[in-house]
């Protein structure tokens, strides 16, 4: 059997209940078609921070580096600032491993409502592909004179021609995969360096891609748009920051942040990409087995897509539809009152 080695990281809240029970859906889609999957499970996160005073052993990282894929739930402890914990653990996976590309699908399933009274069932299909390396998320800035009324915070945002290229790239061969149509979210008439510099290189790769219509959104009349009119989107293109909001607001209008996967991508394959899903650690929620394990499974069924498993990823993708549409058990994020191994399970016996 082909073995593939993942880096198993629930991390925190309920990235440690949502992690296990996509795992065993993983391995029910493991069975089925035929090939293993060999975790290393690492307690890396804020719990492991509290105990030891790091996130993860100081040659963690390296440790990651000829693995196959990373799977991690979350991370985010209220004991914890989220500037140490975020940027002691996920950012550093994303650039050190150069996961440029963060791929984050939104599709509303069918039995699936949508917050919006005036979208047809399957009438979004939308994917954003978010900067994942750059951008708005710096550490080039500083705090000055604490304390006193000249007190200020300088934050730098980092645009790089090849930074900015290389995810406009994907994001075009994508969108010439797909419907062959490209929006870009800039806000160039407020920030007037990096905006209209990306705007520049959008014009300049679209010479390369005659067959995607491309069209630019300032980001805030943007974000009515995903309210108002959602399917008219196909691939939607963003800086880091303006990526991660629309990211939770196109996850939102298609049904739950609890059904959003992603996939944070190397897409030269040098290093190994990291499939999560688009939520937190939801600490309001975490410890009571009610999450919804579902943005985990999806994000899993990605990881197996880009593993070269692309049926059995199509065949879990289907088994969380098939829940979904014939109305199986559902977590209180969807209306239901069913927990997370309950819907795991149902997952996984829809899959066998
Ligand atoms: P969050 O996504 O954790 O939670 C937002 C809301 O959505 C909460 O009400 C939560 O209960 C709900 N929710 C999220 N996932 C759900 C699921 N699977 N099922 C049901 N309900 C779900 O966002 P937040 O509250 O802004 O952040 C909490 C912590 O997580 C913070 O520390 C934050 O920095 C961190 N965070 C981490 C990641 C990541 O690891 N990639 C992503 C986002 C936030
Ligand atoms: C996400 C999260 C992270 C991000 C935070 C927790 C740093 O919101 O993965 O969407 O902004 O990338
Ligand atoms: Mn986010």
């Amino acid at each position: 059997d082909v073995v593939h080695r993942i880096a198993l990281i629930p991390g925190d809240g309920i990235g440690r209940e949502v992690v296990p029970a996509a795992a065993e859906v993983l391995e029910a889609a493991a069975r089925r078609f035929g090939f293993a999957l060999r975790w290393e499970e690492l307690d890396w996160g804020c719990e492991r921070l509290l105990r030891t005073g790091a996130m993860l052993p100081a040659d963690g990282l390296e440790a990651l580096a000829d693995l196959d894929a990373i799977f991690l739930g979350a991370v985010g402890d209220p004991r914890v600032p989220d500037h140490v914990s975020l940027w002691g653990l996920l950012i550093p996976i994303r650039r050190r491993f150069r996961q440029y590309v963060n791929l984050r699908p939104a599709r509303l399933l069918p039995g699936v409502p949508s917050p919006l009274a005036a979208v047809p069932a399957g009438g979004i299909d939308m994917v954003i592909v978010r900067e994942n390396n750059e951008g708005e998320y710096s550490e080039i800035g500083g705090r000055l004179y604490p304390g006193t009324e000249e007190e200020m915070a300088v934050q730098e945002a980092v645009f790089t021609r090849r930074g900015v290229d290389r995810v406009l790239r994907y994001a075009f061969a994508l969108a010439a995969a797909r419907r062959g149509r490209l929006t870009s979210a800039t806000k160039s008439n407020g920030i007037v360096h990096t905006m209209p510099f990306w705007d520049e290189r959008v014009a300049a790769v679209a010479r390369d891609f005659p067959q995607v219509a491309v069209e630019q959104y300032h980001i805030d009349i943007l974000a009515a748009h995903f309210v108002q009119r959602p399917e008219r989107f196909d691939v939607v293109v963003a800086s880091n920051l303006f990526g991660d909001i629309l990211s939770d607001l196109s996850a939102a209008v298609t049904g739950s942040i609890g059904l959003a996967p992603s996939a944070n991508l190397n897409p030269e394959r040098e290093h190994p990409s990291m499939f999560e899903p688009v939520h937190g650690s939801a600490p309001d929620i975490a410890g009571r087995g009610i999450a919804n394990p579902m943005a985990q499974i999806l994000s899993g069924a990605m990881m197996l897509r880009h593993l070269g498993q692309a049926r059995a990823a199509d065949a879990v993708e289907a088994a969380v539809a098939q829940v979904l549409a014939e109305g199986g058990p559902r977590t209180p994020d969807l209306g239901g009152n069913a927990g997370t191994a309950e819907v795991a399970r149902a997952v996984a016996s829809a899959l066998a």
